[in-house]
């Protein structure tokens, strides 16, 4: 399993001192979480740019882009340049499915692997369609705006169900979890079958980075 650090929490007189011990820590990708005040409570999208320009100037490991944002189309347009692995937009975000579908070939035609990220009321079924044309889906373990918050235990069965629908219809599809997991929990989302875990305050309040994601990739 692979780990996407999520950056949120990093204070920024901090910053560039925790993405080098990141690096160091060998985290899989800097999950960068991007939210507009609309979509989500909270507004990170001039200090998330800056983050990911930061790192982007001093690592080469891959930017994993989560957009908790109402007009995915704009935030893209500042990510694309920064040539991130993942850009993920919420199903939620969306009122027609051609919206979507245009988005999602937007990402790809500006080479970033692209991304639907569902929130825990949002049933898995929902995104089935899609899912021959995107590289990751992004099962949300908590309601988007926050980190630090508890692991919602119900959608553990929702990554179940959508890595048998996956496996069944032979699609090439990743699992990725995003929130509130932990050494506690992420031996359950594993056997639950996601293939990239997003963790941020269990690592980047951990006093030792480098152990915990060593223990969390086991
Ligand atoms: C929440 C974000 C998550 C969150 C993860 O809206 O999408 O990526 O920052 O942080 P923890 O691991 O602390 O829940
Ligand atoms: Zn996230």
């Amino acid at each position: 399993m692979e780990i996407s650090t999520s950056i949120l929490s990093v204070k920024k007189e901090n910053a560039i001192r925790t993405f080098y011990d990141l690096e160091v820590a060998k985290t899989d990708y800097f999950h960068i979480d991007v939210m507009d005040g609309k979509f989500v409570e909270q507004n990170t999208m001039l200090h998330m740019l800056e983050y990911a320009t930061t790192i982007k100037h001093i690592s080469n490991i891959p930017l994993d882009v989560h957009l908790m944002v109402d007009k995915p189309r704009e935030q893209i347009e500042d990510y694309i340049d920064l040539k991130p692995t993942y850009i993920t937009v919420h199903y939620e975000a969306f009122k027609e499915e051609k919206q979507l579908e245009d988005t999602l070939l937007y990402i790809k035609q500006n080479a970033c692997r692209a991304g639907i990220s569902i929130k825990p009321d949002t049933s898995v079924e929902k995104i089935y369609p899609y899912l021959e044309k995107i590289s990751l889906v992004l099962v949300m373990t908590v309601e988007p705006g926050y980190g630090g918050q508890k692991l919602i235990e119900t959608t553990i069965p929702k990554i179940k169900k959508l890595k048998t629908y996956i496996e069944e219809n032979k699609l090439e599809c990743f699992i990725e979890a995003d929130g509130g997991i932990n050494l506690e929990n992420i031996e359950k989302l594993n056997e639950a079958g996601i293939d990239i875990a997003v963790v941020g305050s269990a690592i980047i309040n951990s006093n030792n980075m480098k152990e915990t994601i060593q223990k969390m990739k086991h």
